[in-house]
């Protein structure tokens, strides 16, 4: 056994060499997993009926054993799903399988396996520069009533909670009626009689405490470099600065409204949002060919200017384990490589869940969290393919550039309604809404040099700036979406269209776009000073 002297020793030697900030996150594309749907240990082809909503035998090796499948997919950080202790009996609303019923904060979910092979999982990520993000919940737990009496205050058994484990560790039991009302909203519980949401009292001190000094046990026991933060908006907003600051890590909330104003409030509080005020227009403009393009443009600048560093490191997706798929709308290949496309040229952090690149089709929660083995991790296909070369391509502008990840996103206004062009230096989204069997086409002026070759990443088909007017003009097959970089930024040994790499000659990525360059370092200025 380890003395207490070497064990300091160890800890104070071999630091945790990660324990990522948020700067250095931005960077980053996160692939996020539900552990138990993701890869059984023996990769045996277990069955797994979503409406059963039971423990399927997905676990931390499985997720180890299959790092090249999200690694080759260009994603350098995975998301996981809550695992610590969860209520082990079956519930009105089925089995804890998905992680974010706890009951012990101090264990972990045997479920998944045993505390070595989560921290060979952290090992395994770090071994490959990438990043582990861990999904906690702080807002409740979770615990079947004594009896099934609906009459408030509920009866419950508090000795399997682990440390929340008196009455008065919780706020006295009354349901959310009225989501007005911030009180009610982060006092009364989430969920129902059949399952409540046992509301943590984090207006008592001893249990703030206890939180502050957990979590920074939390992050170091298991190498974590980012937290996602379950239900943030149900707790009071000052609880959360000394509790970030405790973690120690990047951490990213999740504030499930539409409503730009109120999550802006939590981008004051934490590192970061998932944001979901985008969310809603870009499934809206792509899910049928009538949605509304513009609507995203107007989150977006909403956002940039409301957000303490505007959408700079807020989660950008297209699905979650919460919410319908995308493809539950519709399965157009056109609308569908439109939306996947969106978050890898917003201004945050792409993540992308896991079987959207399987062009899974789930609905609602629980059918949006099927088994990814039933996809067999196939690589070589159309979806997984176009995921692998937006990711490479915002990698590549990464690389390419200094100021991409400091540079707001910006819309070019565009003639054509079907038509939305978002530009990024060096990179420039065309997406369109126009779906397979539409026909779109795009316009843009003054993003790129007069006569400069860029290249068209998801096809490779290169297009030369016209040299007087400066107008690079695209249109689109099959109402696909064009992702855009100048040839100088891929690289001739890429796997990025590597035959087209650099062919203009004449221009340099630093040569793009200087006005954009130079407002960019104006609001970099501006964020530094803030
Ligand atoms: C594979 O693992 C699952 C889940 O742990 C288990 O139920 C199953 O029996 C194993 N299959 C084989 C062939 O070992
Ligand atoms: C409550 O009802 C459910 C469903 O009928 C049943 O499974 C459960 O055992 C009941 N719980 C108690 C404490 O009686
Ligand atoms: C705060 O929590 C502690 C620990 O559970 C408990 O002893 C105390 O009564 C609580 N205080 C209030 C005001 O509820
Ligand atoms: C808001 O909710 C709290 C907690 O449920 C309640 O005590 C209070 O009366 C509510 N305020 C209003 C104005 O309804
Ligand atoms: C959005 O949130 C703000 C701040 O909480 C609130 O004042 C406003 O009424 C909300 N807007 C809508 C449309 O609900
Ligand atoms: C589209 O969205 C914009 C911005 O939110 C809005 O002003 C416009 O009225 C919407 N158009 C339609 C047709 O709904
Ligand atoms: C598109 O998404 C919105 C928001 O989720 C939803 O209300 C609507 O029904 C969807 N449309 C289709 C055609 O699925
Ligand atoms: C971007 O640069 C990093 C660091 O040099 C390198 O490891 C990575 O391969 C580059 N990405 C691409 C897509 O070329």
């Amino acid at each position: 056994m380890l003395s207490l002297a070497s064990a300091l020793s160890l800890f104070l030697f071999l630091p945790h060499v990660f324990a990522a900030s948020a700067d250095q996150w931005k960077s980053r594309s996160i692939y996020q997993i539900i552990t138990d749907r993701f890869a059984l240990s023996n990769d045996s082809s277990a069955t797994c009926n979503t409406e059963d909503r039971i423990y399927c035998g997905g676990s931390w090796t499985g997720i180890v054993n299959h790092l090249d499948y999200i690694q080759d997919m260009g994603f350098d950080a995975v998301w996981i799903s809550p695992i610590v202790k969860n209520i082990e009996a079956a519930t009105a609303y089925g089995y804890a399988y998905h992680g974010y019923w706890t009951q012990d904060i101090n264990s972990l979910n045997s479920h998944y396996g045993s505390e070595d092979d989560l921290k060979s999982l952290a090992t395994a990520l770090h071994a490959r520069g990438m990043y582990l993000m861990v999904d906690i919940v702080v807002n409740h737990f979770v615990q079947n009533p004594s009896s099934n009496s609906s009459t408030l205050p509920q009866a419950f058994d508090y000795s399997g909670l682990s440390p929340f484990s008196a009455e008065t560790d919780f706020h006295p039991e009354c349901f959310i009626t009225d989501y007005n009302n911030q009180t009610n909203v982060e006092q009364c519980w989430l969920g129902d009689s059949n399952l409540p949401l046992m509301d943590i009292d984090t207006e008592n001190s001893t249990v703030v405490q206890e939180w502050n000094s957990w979590v920074t046990s939390f992050v170091n026991t298991y190498s974590i470099d980012g937290l996602r933060i379950d239900t943030v908006k149900h707790i009071r907003k000052d609880f959360w600065p000394a509790f970030a600051s405790a973690a120690g890590v990047f951490t990213i909330g999740e504030v499930l409204t539409d409503n730009i104003t109120y999550t802006s409030d939590y981008t004051q509080v934490l590192d970061s949002v998932l944001d979901y005020p985008t969310w809603y227009p870009v499934v809206q403009a792509f899910n049928t060919t009538s949605g509304n393009l513009s609507a995203i443009q107007s989150a977006v600048t909403q956002a940039q200017s409301s957000y303490k560093n505007g959408l700079f490191g807020t989660g950008a997706f297209l699905e979650n384990h919460d919410q319908p798929r995308f493809q539950s709308h519709t399965t157009d290949t056109g609308l569908v490589k439109n939306a996947i496309s969106f978050p890898f040229i917003h201004d945050g952090i792409p993540i992308l869940y896991q079987g959207q690149e399987q062009g899974y089709t789930g609905a609602a929660d629980p059918f949006n969290r099927e088994a990814l083995w039933f996809s067999g991790y196939q690589e070589d296909k159309d979806l997984v393919t176009h995921i692998k070369a937006v990711n490479t391509a915002r990698q590549l502008a990464v690389n390419a550039s200094s100021s991409f990840l400091t540079t707001k996103m910006s819309f070019v206004s565009q003639s054509d309604v079907g038509a939305i062009a978002i530009s990024k230096p060096p990179m420039l989204a065309l997406l369109t809404n126009v779906g397979s069997s539409g026909s779109a086409s795009w316009s843009v002026s003054g993003v790129y040099n007069k006569g400069e070759t860029v290249v068209d990443v998801l096809t490779c088909k290169t297009y030369t700036v016209d040299s007087s007017s400066g107008t690079l003009s695209a249109s689109a097959d099959s109402g696909a979406p064009r992702i855009i970089l100048p040839t100088s930024a891929l690289k001739s040994d890429g796997t990025l269209c590597a035959s087209v790499a650099g062919t203009s000659g004449a221009m340099s990525v630093n040569s793009v776009g200087r006005g954009a360059l130079g407002i960019s370092l104006v609001a970099g200025l501006i964020l530094t000073f803030l």
